[in-house]
């Protein structure tokens, strides 16, 4: 993938069936990250604040919108040391992010945010904490508001009670994860 040029078409994701698979397990579907590069080529954010960025896969097809935008930045911030989560970005796209390996509720990020997009633990409390920290101009998007309860994820009630109903549910096969997205 370094060496190709990124296109929305071979930039890829998480998917179950391995031959179609670009990312690891846990990263999000590629349909995912292309609703993500359009809402950011539709938006035009200045400043997106990643929560969550793993191994990457989420924060390059942000970035791609930026690079195709011509303007803006993503911050993302993960607190897995062990991960390195700018490795398996592809390199053409690192120049419109900034990596930050840390808590997100201690490190230092800027108040001019205009987009955020949060896929971290998805425990009770966390969407709730990640909202109330982060107060984006534009949009706030949760990754996982679909994938409920059996699997001790609560994004959905914590993100209805900070937001009400999301202005749009985006939840397309093969994914099982489904993004909330909130106009702010
Ligand atoms: C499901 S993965 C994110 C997947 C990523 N969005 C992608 O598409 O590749 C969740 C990530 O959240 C990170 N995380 C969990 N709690 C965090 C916190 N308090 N601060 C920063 N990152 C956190 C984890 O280390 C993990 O890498």
């Amino acid at each position: 993938m370094k060496s190709k040029k990124i296109t929305v078409s071979n930039l890829g994701g998480y998917h179950p069936e391995s031959e179609s698979c670009k990312w690891p397990s846990g990263s999000i579907f590629e349909i995912e990250g292309k609703r993500l590069y359009n809402l950011v080529r539709g938006l035009k954010p200045l400043l997106i604040v990643e929560i969550g960025g793993f191994h990457g896969c989420s924060t390059s097809w942000m970035a791609k919108a930026l690079k195709d935008n011509k303007k803006g930045k993503i911050i993302s911030i993960d607190n897995h040391v062990l991960i390195g989560h700018w490795k398996l970005m592809p390199d053409e796209l690192k120049e419109f992010a900034e990596f930050i390996s840390a808590d997100a509720f201690t490190c230092d990020v800027p108040d001019n945010i205009d987009m955020v997009f949060e896929d971290g633990m998805h425990t009770p409390l966390f969407t709730k904490k990640v909202a109330k920290r982060f107060k984006p101009s534009m949009v706030f998007v949760s990754h996982d508001y679909c994938h409920e309860s059996e699997v001790g994820f609560n994004v959905k009630s914590d993100f209805d009670e900070m937001f009400g109903e999301p202005d749009e549910i985006y939840f397309e096969d093969p994914s099982d994860c489904g993004l909330a997205i909130k106009y702010t």
